[in-house]
Parts: C-alpha cells; sequence; structure tokens
C-alpha cells in the first residue's frame, strides 16, 4: 500500500545538489501523501544560472499531465503578463512550492479541481524548493500567492500587506505577489485592474534586478525587512 510519506522531502534528498539530481530524485518522493493520487512531480525548470526565480504554489491539473510547471491556464496568463512586464520566461527559473497535484474529484464530471494544499505539506516539500534557490542562486525570487510567499517568508507574512515589495527570505530577496489563478477567479469588473496591479509587480521585479545588476551589491544587501517599495 501506498504510504501517507516520510514527513520531509529532505529523506530523499540526493548527494550531489545539481539541478538533474534534484531533478531525479524528487520523481520519486514520498515526503508527503501526495506523490499517491498525483500523475508525477512536477519539478521546477529553467535555466540553472537563471537571475529570477517564480515560485507558484502547486502544479495544476494540466501542469500533473505534461510534467511541467505553468503550462495550463495560470500558466498563459503569466506568459502574458511577464511578456509585458518586459521579462523573458526563457530566462526565468519557474518551480511551486509544492512539487505534486493536490485535487478533489467533482462528482459527476469526475473533474479534478485544485485543492490547497495544507501548511504540513508545504512544509515537508520546502526542502526541494531551498535546495533549487541554493543551485540556482536568483538574484530575486517572486513569489506568486501566499502558498509561495509563506513558505519562503513564514506563516506571518500577508502578500496583501507586503505585495510588490522586496523584503529578505533565507533563501534570498523575495517579492510577493498575487497568484495568477486569483486572477482568473476575479469577477470580470476587477479582472482587468488586478491583471494591471500584477503585471506592475512583475515591473517593479524586472526593475529590482535591473538595478542589483547595476549595482550588485544590492542583490546581497536587502535585508532589511524593506519597507521600500521601488515603484
Ligand atoms: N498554479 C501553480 O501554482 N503552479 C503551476 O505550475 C500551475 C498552476
Ligand atoms: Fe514530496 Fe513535495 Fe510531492 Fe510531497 S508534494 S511527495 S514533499 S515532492
Amino acid at each position: 500500500m501506498k504510504s501517507a510519506g516520510t514527513g520531509s522531502a529532505a529523506d530523499f534528498l540526493p548527494s550531489v545538489s545539481t539541478l538533474p539530481a534534484l531533478r531525479e530524485a524528487a520523481a520519486g518522493c514520498r515526503g508527503c501523501g501526495l506523490y499517491r493520487y498525483a500523475t508525477q512531480t512536477v519539478f521546477g525548470e529553467g535555466p540553472a544560472r537563471a537571475r529570477l526565480m517564480l515560485v507558484g504554489e502547486q502544479p495544476g491539473d494540466q501542469e500533473d499531465r505534461a510534467g511541467h510547471p505553468f503550462v495550463g491556464p495560470s500558466g498563459r496568463l503569466l506568459d502574458q503578463a511577464l511578456e509585458e512586464a518586459g521579462i523573458d520566461r526563457a530566462t526565468v527559473y519557474v518551480t511551486n512550492a509544492v512539487k505534486h497535484f493536490k485535487f478533489v474529484r467533482q462528482e459527476l464530471t469526475r473533474r479534478r479541481l485544485h485543492k490547497k494544499p495544507a501548511v504540513g505539506e508545504v512544509r515537508a516539500c520546502r526542502p526541494w524548493l531551498e535546495a533549487e534557490a541554493k543551485v540556482v542562486r536568483p538574484a530575486l525570487i517572486v513569489a506568486l500567492g501566499s502558498t509561495a510567499a509563506q513558505s519562503l517568508l513564514g506563516p506571518r507574512f500577508r502578500v496583501t500587506r507586503e505585495r510588490g515589495r522586496v523584503v529578505e527570505s533565507g533563501a534570498g530577496p523575495v517579492l510577493a505577489t498575487v497568484h495568477p489563478s486569483a486572477i482568473l477567479r476575479a469577477p470580470g469588473e476587477t479582472r482587468a485592474a488586478e491583471q494591471r496591479a500584477f503585471v506592475r509587480d512583475l515591473t517593479v521585479a524586472a526593475r529590482w534586478l535591473a538595478r542589483a545588476t547595476a549595482r550588485p551589491s544590492l542583490a546581497r544587501r536587502p535585508t532589511r525587512r524593506a519597507r521600500t517599495s521601488l515603484r
């Protein structure tokens, strides 16, 4: 019988930390119970030297089938917003706080509906995210939504209060914003405004990266829980 998991992905970390080794090890992860029903582990993707890392919540239905992050509806919205912010997705490392799809089956349609991961599942999966951040060492991490933000910044972090600002985390500087799926769910009349605000946050990230390139010391040292918005 498939077990509920060991309690932490740390039990499955490989002895060498390279992206291919991590990806291969994560494919066999049983750190929490989510591996039991999902199709496969959806590991992060992108250049090993990416300066920007994007962290979502967990793969969705399409990501679970395809084995790649952000390829479904949220991914299309994300791609468009990145483009509007002048960020080339091919240069970005894209991953999730939780690497397996969590869902409930809708009774009549049998459709698999996204279910928010539990705190314990986010914690169990964090070693993969930490390992990815350690290898890639991005100058900036953008957390998409509260699951990613809280995985990186702790349970008290509130995206609603702190979105669009660069703050320090154990994994490096983080800018938190909303999750693209929240924009997809927004009612028609607020959706366009939500989307513009999302693009604005990504633009702040792009500018912050450009400044960090011009003055690399900045990337090492936004260590105050920075209140300074660069907007
Ligand atoms: N939502 C996420 O958070 N991540 C994905 O990869 C897809 C949808
Ligand atoms: Fe491992 Fe994360 Fe999948 Fe849980 S969700 S089994 S911790 S990879």
